[in-house]
């Protein structure tokens, strides 16, 4: 019997190839934002998305920045080699460990333009899982949900080690040394060095020696993620425990220009892989390209040259450190005017950690139903554990915000009194 060349298939096949494709519960914090602009209310209030807005809730335009565009006019823009713009790149290398740094002055130091910070680690992720496979990655309990999700995409297992605790509102830095000392040597710890998301608590210095220490003894590998440099306490400042990481091992450090030059939506970010010697470096600087190239070929054009114009041209570069400066001062505005509302309305809350958390947010750690409950009743729109984006708070909003923590503060307080 001939077979009839095209056939219907048997009713079990004739289902839709992709039918069995399962749905995507969504991102936590992309998702809160359709949520957001959902929102029918008028006097709805963001503060859940990590971007820095001014006092009128825009994202700033940058004086810099826009001296920048002149500079770099409108022609057509080939596309950049697979590393990215040289300039950029030795800008960042500047930016991130110094003018003065061994690492870089001996060309040990791997760096490509990347897709924001999230492809750093995409890529960091996609070269550890082909170089130094069957490792655990530990990132940090609370962390951006992101890195887990990163690394689980390139095959890694990950793991978290403590850096939370809701009874004091500090890191719990004996658990945390304990959990990396108890790990298989050649773990992969994902370390956020200044202004932490979630929690803006951010290591001291003897404590950032010690995990130094600790993370060489078990020859640790790692992967600084670097998205506020400026918000903390300065420049300079916000990647010194990098700085000094780097003159002691090797790592790998995944940066981000969204935040600091106010260009989220260009996807400026970098990844430099501190390297041994300059033959490693070239051979490493090699697997990251074509990283690149199986990946999305060459990065995008225009952030990298407004960034590079900034950063390499003395007065451009003063302004812009300067406009920094005073986003960083709006911040610390925002949070004595916070803490100032909370006071006026509750004498019960504590609000000491506004002043002990730095960078864009501050995390008051409530649960599900208390972030459920601003949201609904109040409109105030809070992330994952009560993440509070300050950088996006805006003076009309404070005292809405403060009221709608201390609702829910001192309901915690009648409840555990009942
Ligand atoms: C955030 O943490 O809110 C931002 O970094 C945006 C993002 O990519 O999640």
């Amino acid at each position: 019997m001939n077979t009839p060349l095209h056939s219907p298939r048997p009713a079990a096949d004739r289902k839709s190839i992709f039918g069995t494709v399962e749905p995507y519960a969504g991102d936590p914090i992309f998702g809160l934002l359709d949520s957001f602009r959902a929102d029918p209310r008028q006097d709805k209030i963001n503060l859940a998305i990590g971007v820095y807005t001014d006092g009128d809730g825009r994202i700033p335009a940058l004086e810099s920045v826009r001296s920048a565009r002149e500079k770099i006019g409108w022609g057509p823009r080939p596309y950049l080699p697979m590393e990215g713009h040289a300039a950029y790149r030795s800008a960042v290398q500047r930016i991130v460990f110094g003018e003065q740094n061994a690492a870089v002055a001996e060309n040990r130091v791997a760096t490509i333009q990347t897709i924001g910070a999230t492809g750093a680690i995409g890529i960091a992720a996609d070269f550890l899982a082909k170089h130094c496979p069957d490792r655990t990655v530990y990132v940090s309990d609370p962390t951006w949900d992101n890195h887990h999700g990163l690394f689980q995409r390139a095959g890694f297992e990950t793991a978290r080690y403590p850096y939370w605790d809701a009874n004091t509102r500090s890191i719990p830095f004996d658990r945390l040394l304990d959990t990396l000392d108890n790990a298989a040597p050649g773990a992969i710890v994902v370390i956020q060095p200044a202004c932490h998301n979630p929690t803006g608590l951010d290591l001291s210095r003897a404590q950032e020696a010690e995990l130094t220490a600790l993370m060489i003894r078990k020859r640790h590998i790692a992967v600084f993620d670097v998205a506020y440099q400026g918000f903390g306490s300065g420049l300079a400042e916000d990647v010194a425990f990098v700085r000094r990481y780097a003159d002691k091992a090797a790592c790998l450090v995944a940066y981000s220009f969204s935040k600091n030059f106010a260009l989220y939506g260009e996807r400026c970010g970098a990844l430099n892989v501190v390297c041994h010697d300059v033959g490693e470096a070239r051979r490493v600087l090699g697997q990251l390209v074509l990283a690149v190239r199986r990946s999305y070929s060459a990065p995008p054009t225009t952030g990298a040259l407004l960034v590079a114009e900034v950063l390499n041209d003395p007065l451009l570069f003063r302004q812009w450190s300067e406009e920094l400066t005073r986003m960083r001062q709006r911040l610390d505005t925002m949070c004595a005017a916070l803490a100032q509302a909370i006071g006026a309305v509750s004498k019960d809350m504590d609000v000491g950690f506004l002043g002990q958390q730095r960078g864009m947010f501050r995390y008051p750690a409530l649960s599900n139903a208390q972030i459920e409950a601003m949201r609904a009743r109040d409109g105030v729109y809070l992330a994952d554990g009560g993440r509070l984006c300050l950088a996006a708070l805006m003076p009309e909003h404070v005292e809405t915000v403060a009221r709608s923590l201390v609702a829910e503060a001192e309901g915690a307080l009648d409840r555990r009194n009942v």
